[in-house]
């Protein structure tokens, strides 16, 4: 076959070039610091990025991801239609605005709220959470106002949350009172929340799948503790759910717990990433809020829609609209019945890993992925680290040398000296992946134990994951 000079659309590879300028970019390294002077051939440009990105490892074997790792081919197609949209534009692209309001309603539905409940899309959870955050403490300090009462000290109380809710707290000068975990309480109780909470409390977070554990908290629980305490003090501190996982797992996969959303009148706002277990591609979360009036209209900008007006509520101005659509696509490709179904099939690889592992005489199984008692997911712990001989950070280089990145961290509070270990099943995660990995678990372990590790320094000073 003769080589060909040129590029062309027949051209499979433009490592077969033989075109001076394509070649002369294969022999020096890509700018790292100055801004380059002359364009670059295309397709070698994509040929050695792509390259490139292979050093990034594999997203299939990324366990530590809360995020979908695998999108369909019709998600793909709707992301390269939307390219070019911004979600922010709604007066040139209604019928994305239509979209965005739609999945607004069905969420509201997914998660019963009496009447008419406001949101909108974020980037993710975090924006959605600081959304959530600048209301509770808008509506806070309207109330310590009338009231004639101090408003510079307000507080929230959580348990040991992601970090998205450290920085609401230092962004917006709110005191975060975190009550961090027991080794009796790896989730708030309602009397922990009842010891933190006063008049300056602007709301209560819990967590619907802690981003340590993957297990639900106590959201009626502490919700009726806190309608106790207004029963007796007058005191009326509202609750945010912070369902970055959870909003698309608990409707599906236990429908029959305890209510933990808008069923419950404290609850004022809920946020949920679409991105995760809402199975729509990066870039996208939801926060809602109960009634119109929980969201201050001091709060609300106006962009022009449709020559008329469309309140927005968001940090950015410019977003990608594919991911909405995406969202949208995803709802009724797969209905209540489609979700439960994936998500259940995680749930039931996820309990598949946690009783093989619990079959390793080191590990304690920490949470197995029962959707009773949360996301799907499986942790565990070393009963203990000196006596193994190894600690679960040597363990998680051992599966990084497969390329699987299950990584090993810190909890909170009296457990931050404890190694724990995490793998997130998601719907890419199929049965023969998790043999494959359990497999190399079980060869990682035998090698450690004939090669014990000498460990010199506390199990917190080896973290490989920071991220929580
Ligand atoms: C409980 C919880 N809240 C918030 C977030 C932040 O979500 P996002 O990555 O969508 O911003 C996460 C992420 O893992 C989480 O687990």
């Amino acid at each position: 076959m003769p080589l060909h000079s040129s590029t062309n659309a027949s051209s499979p590879s433009p490592y077969l070039s033989t075109d001076a300028a394509m070649l002369a970019l294969m022999k020096r390294p890509l700018p790292h610091d100055h801004f380059p002077q002359h364009p670059s051939e295309p397709e070698m440009v994509y040929q050695i990025l792509s390259e490139e990105l292979l050093l990034d490892g594999n997203s299939k074997q990324n366990l530590a991801t809360f995020c979908q790792t695998w999108e369909s081919p019709q998600v793909h197609r709707l992301m390269d239609l939307a390219i070019d949209k911004n979600l922010i534009d709604k007066d040139e692209y209604p019928q994305t605005a239509e979209i965005e309001r739609r999945c607004v309603n069905l969420l509201a539905d997914l998660w019963n709220a009496p009447g008419e409940a406001i949101g909108c899309s974020t980037i993710g959870s975090s924006e959605a959470s600081m959304l959530g955050g600048m209301a509770a403490k808008w509506r806070w300090r309207a109330r310590q106002q009338a009231a004639g009462r101090p408003t510079d000290r307000p507080n929230m109380v959580c348990g040991s949350v992601q970090i998205c809710w450290k920085k609401f707290a230092r962004y917006w000068d709110i005191e975060l009172r975190e009550i961090e975990m027991t080794a009796n309480g790896l989730c708030i109780s309602p009397e922990e929340v009842l010891e933190q909470v006063d008049e300056n409390t602007i709301f209560v977070v819990p967590t619907m799948g802690v981003t340590y554990h993957g297990l639900y908290e106590d959201v009626k629980a502490i919700s009726e503790a806190l309608d106790d305490l207004q029963a007796r003090t007058g005191l009326d501190v509202p609750l945010h759910v912070d369902a970055a996982s959870g909003g698309f797992l608990a409707p599906f996969t236990s429908p029959d717990r305890e209510p933990w959303d808008f069923r419950l009148k404290r609850v004022k706002s809920i946020n949920a990433s679409g991105h995760k277990f809402g199975m729509a591609p990066l870039g996208v979360g939801w926060v809602l809020f109960r009634e119109p009036e929980d969201l201050p209209e001091e709060l609300i900008f106006h962009v022009s829609y449709l020559g008329g007006d469309m309140p927005t509520f968001q940090i950015n101005f410019s977003r990608p609209a594919g991911q909405v659509i995406s969202q949208y696509y995803d709802f009724v490709r797969f209905g209540r019945d489609g979700y439960a179904a994936v998500h259940g099939s995680s749930h039931e690889i996820a309990q598949y890993c946690a009783a093989a592992l619990n079959e390793i005489d080191e590990f304690t199984i920490i949470h197995n992925g029962n959707p009773a008692h949360g996301i799907p997911a499986v942790v565990w712990t070393l009963g203990s680290d000196a006596e193994q001989g190894f600690t679960l950070y040597d363990l998680a280089d051992r599966l990084r040398m497969r390329g699987w990145q299950v990584p090993a961290y810190p909890f909170t509070g009296e457990l931050a000296n404890r190694a724990y270990q995490r793998i997130l099943v998601k719907r890419d995660f199929t049965r023969e992946m998790a043999d494959l990995l359990l497999a190399d678990i079980r060869k990682a372990v035998a090698h450690l134990r004939n090669h014990p590790v000498v460990i010199r320094e506390p199990a917190t000073a080896r973290g490989t994951y920071n991220h929580l």
